[in-house]
């Protein structure tokens, strides 16, 4: 891929800061995984101070599992067709995310909606990341509907996870301009590419604040 494209991140201000300890954290994916690899890398060649503590995924042939496996990161197999319903599939998350004793939840690729329950059970503690610039094309194929909309402009967000669906304060979006020849692949591509720039400076901010947020009153 070409990555001499035009595009615009914003703040540019956040930058990787540093975690002592580091950062636990607990992602979420239900796809190939590539957010996943990039926060991987940067753990391993010391980068980025987080310790990725388990993968949860909710499909069995998930691409992201074979990357936990490779680097020896915990992982557990959620599927909701397992549970009997809903609320024991989310329990069995949030014992499972108990258990690992995380910070933050980051939600790469996750692919299911999660009730209010659950965010508030972790409320201003789950991020996700998502391909468009919110609060436009919110849902699933939202890089097919900035296209279909004949969008001149598209990027991604990375949020706080709100009961809403895609909604929730943000902490930073990168924006592209979509060319004539562009289509969907190559949108696809380009986006992956800024969402591996802006997910983990996004977990270092929000992991600055969740730490702050913790410190007491003593
Ligand atoms: C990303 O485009 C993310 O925005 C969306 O799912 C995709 C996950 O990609 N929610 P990957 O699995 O990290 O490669």
């Amino acid at each position: 891929m070409d990555k001499s494209f035009n595009y615009l991140i914003s703040p540019e201000t956040i930058k990787l800061r540093g975690f002592s300890p580091k950062l636990k954290i607990a992602i979420l994916a239900s796809g190939e995984g590539s957010n996943f690899q990039e926060l991987i890398d940067l753990s391993k060649s010391n980068k980025f101070d987080i310790d990725i503590r388990i993968l949860i995924t909710n499909k069995s042939d998930a691409g992201c599992i074979s990357r936990a496996k490779k680097s020896n990161i915990s992982y557990k197999i959620i599927k909701k067709s397992d549970n009997e319903n809903n609320d024991c599939f989310e329990e069995e998350i949030i014992n499972t995310i108990k258990n690992y004793d995380v910070e933050l939840i980051v939600m790469a690729g996750w692919m299911k909606i999660m009730s209010s329950r659950f965010v508030n059970v972790f409320r201003s503690k789950i991020i996700n990341i998502h391909p468009s610039l919110l609060p436009s094309f919110k849902g699933n194929n939202a890089i097919k509907e900035a296209i279909k909309h004949d969008s001149k402009i598209t990027g991604c967000s990375v949020h706080f996870v709100e009961p809403e669906v895609d909604s929730g304060d943000l902490i930073m979006q990168a924006a592209l301009p979509i060319l004539d020849q562009d289509n969907l692949e190559t949108i696809s591509k380009k986006i992956h590419f800024l969402e591996h720039k802006i997910l983990p400076l996004s977990i270092s901010q929000a992991g600055f604040i969740v730490r702050n947020s913790f410190k007491g009153n003593d």
